[in-house]
C-alpha cells in the first residue's frame, strides 16, 4: 500500500473552509447553525459525496460521512476461522464550528486531514474491512449554547437528550428549536450511538500548546485528556452613583468577583501541577457605564486538570473562597455548575496503532497530554479513542494567527490514513 496525501488540495481546502466566516480574514467565526456554519457544512458534504462517501445527518446535525467496509475482506483472511463482524466502525474526525475571532485549524485540520486520509486510502488500492467513518461533530465549542462537545455528548449519551434540547442561547433560542430550524430531521433521543459502535476513533487536531514546536516534532500520540468543568457564578452587590457613595458604603460586585478571580488563579498555580489550569474569560458587568457602581457582575470560570480528585479540590476552594468573599464584602455570590466531566485516558490498542504508523514512516512522536477538551473526551466512554497532534506555531490557537504548517498537517493526515488502515483491516 502506497500512499500518498494530496498536500496541495487539503491546504486549499482548509484556505477555501476559512471562507466560511462570520468575522474577517484571518480571523473565523463560525458558531453553530448560524447560516454560515449551514454553508460550511454544505460544502463539506460535497467534498464528502465526492468522495464516494455516504452522507448521515443524525437529529443534532452530527455528520457521519462512511466509506463502507468490505466483510469479504475478512473471510479472505480468515478462512479458518469465523466471520469477523463487519459492524465494527473505525471513526475519525473533529468539528468545524469556530469560536469567535478564532483561526482556521482548530477542528478543520481533523475533518479535512480526515477526509484526506480516507481520499490517500483509497488512492492506494486499500479496501477496508471494517466501515472507516469522517465524523463532523456538532458544536464541539461552548459558543451559543454554553457548553462544549454537544454533538459528542448526546453520542456518548453523556447529556441526556431532554436536557440537550433545553439548552439555551443568549438569544433566549432553545437548541431544540435551533436544530430544527437548521433543518434537522428526527429527536433529539435518536442521537445515542448503540454500545459497541465504533471499533477504534482516532482525532486529528492541532496541540493548541508549545510543546511539539519547542521539542522540534511534528506529531503527538496523546494519551490523556484533561478533565474541564465550567461554571458560571453571579455576584450580587449594590449599585449607586460613582460619585456620592462613599467607599466604606460600597458593596461592589464587580470588587469582589475581582478577588475570585486573582484568588482562582492562585488556586490553580500552587496544585503542584502544570496540569491544573483555571480560566475566567467572560465577565458581565451590570449596568455597565462609567459613573455607576457595578450592581451585578456575572463570571464563566473555566477549570481543568488531567487529574479529578485535584480538579475538584480546585471547585471546592473555588466554592470556600465564594463564601468567605460574600461576607467580607457584603455581596451574594450564586454558583452554577454547567459541567464536570472526567478526564479520559487513550486506549492502548489505539495508541499502539498511532506510533507504529509514526514508526512504520520514520516519524519521531511525543506522547502527550491534552489540556483543552476534544469531542475525542465524550467518545472516550463508549468507544477506544487516542488523538493524534500536530504542532501549531507557537502553541497559538483560538486567536486568528493561529496557523499550522502545510507539511506538518499533510504528516498528520498521512499517519493518520495508515492508522486507520490498520485499524480497519
Ligand atoms: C476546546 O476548544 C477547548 O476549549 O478546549
Ligand atoms: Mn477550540
Ligand atoms: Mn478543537
Amino acid at each position: 500500500m502506497k500512499l500518498a496525501i494530496d498536500q496541495a488540495r487539503l491546504t486549499s481546502e482548509i484556505e477555501h473552509l476559512a471562507t466560511f466566516s462570520d468575522a474577517e480574514a484571518p480571523a473565523v467565526t463560525r458558531v453553530v447553525f448560524t447560516p454560515t456554519d449551514l454553508k460550511a457544512r454544505a460544502w463539506i458534504k460535497e467534498r464528502c459525496q465526492d468522495a464516494g462517501l455516504t452522507i448521515r445527518e443524525d437529529p443534532v446535525g452530527n455528520t457521519f460521512a462512511r466509506w463502507s467496509g468490505d466483510p469479504s475482506q475478512s473471510q479472505r483472511t480468515r478462512l479458518n476461522g469465523p466471520p469477523e463482524s463487519n459492524d465494527l466502525v473505525v471513526g475519525t474526525g473533529s468539528h468545524i464550528d469556530a469560536i469567535p475571532n478564532a483561526g482556521k485549524y482548530d477542528g478543520v485540520v481533523g475533518v479535512l486531514g480526515g477526509l484526506e486520509a480516507i481520499r490517500a486510502l483509497q488512492a492506494s488500492g486499500f479496501r477496508p474491512k471494517h466501515s472507516i467513518e469522517l465524523l463532523i461533530f456538532t458544536s464541539e465549542e461552548p459558543t451559543r449554547f454554553g457548553i462544549g462537545c454537544l454533538g459528542s455528548r448526546l453520542l456518548s449519551g453523556t447529556l441526556s437528550a431532554e436536557a440537550a434540547g433545553k439548552l439555551l442561547d443568549s438569544a433566549g433560542i432553545t437548541l431544540e428549536d435551533a436544530r430544527v430550524r437548521a433543518g434537522m430531521k428526527g429527536s433529539l433521543e435518536q442521537v445515542r450511538l448503540p454500545s459497541g459502535y465504533y471499533k477504534a476513533f482516532v482525532e486529528l487536531h492541532i496541540e493548541q500548546g508549545p510543546l511539539l514546536e519547542r521539542e522540534g516534532l511534528s506529531l503527538g500520540v496523546v494519551e490523556r485528556i484533561a478533565a474541564p468543568a465550567s461554571l458560571r457564578l453571579t455576584f450580587e452587590g449594590a449599585g449607586g452613583h460613582a460619585g456620592g457613595v462613599l467607599m466604606p458604603d460600597r458593596r461592589d460586585a464587580l470588587c469582589a468577583a475581582a478577588e475570585l478571580i486573582l484568588a482562582l488563579e492562585s488556586t490553580a498555580k500552587t496544585t503542584g501541577s502544570i496540569n491544573t489550569v483555571a480560566t475566567v474569560g467572560i465577565c458581565d458587568v451590570f449596568p455597565g457605564a462609567v459613573n455607576s457602581i457595578p450592581a451585578k457582575v456575572s463570571l464563566s470560570v473555566d477549570v481543568r486538570d488531567t487529574n479529578l480528585e485535584r480538579r475538584d479540590s480546585v471547585l471546592k476552594t473555588l466554592e470556600e473562597t465564594c463564601r468567605a468573599v460574600e461576607v467580607q464584602r457584603r455581596v451574594a455570590i450564586r454558583s452554577e455548575l454547567l459541567n464536570a466531566d472526567a478526564p479520559a485516558e487513550s486506549a492502548t490498542d489505539v495508541v499502539s496503532a498511532l506510533r507504529q504508523a509514526c514508526e512504520k514512516h520514520s516519524l519521531r512522536y511525543l506522547s502527550m497530554t491534552s489540556r483543552a477538551y476534544h469531542d475525542s473526551l465524550f467518545i472516550s466512554r463508549i468507544a477506544p479513542m487516542a488523538m493524534l497532534f500536530i504542532p501549531c506555531r507557537h502553541g497559538y490557537s483560538h486567536r486568528p494567527d493561529e496557523y499550522a504548517a502545510p507539511e506538518d498537517i499533510a504528516r498528520g493526515a498521512l499517519v493518520l490514513a495508515e492508522t486507520l488502515a490498520a485499524l480497519a483491516s
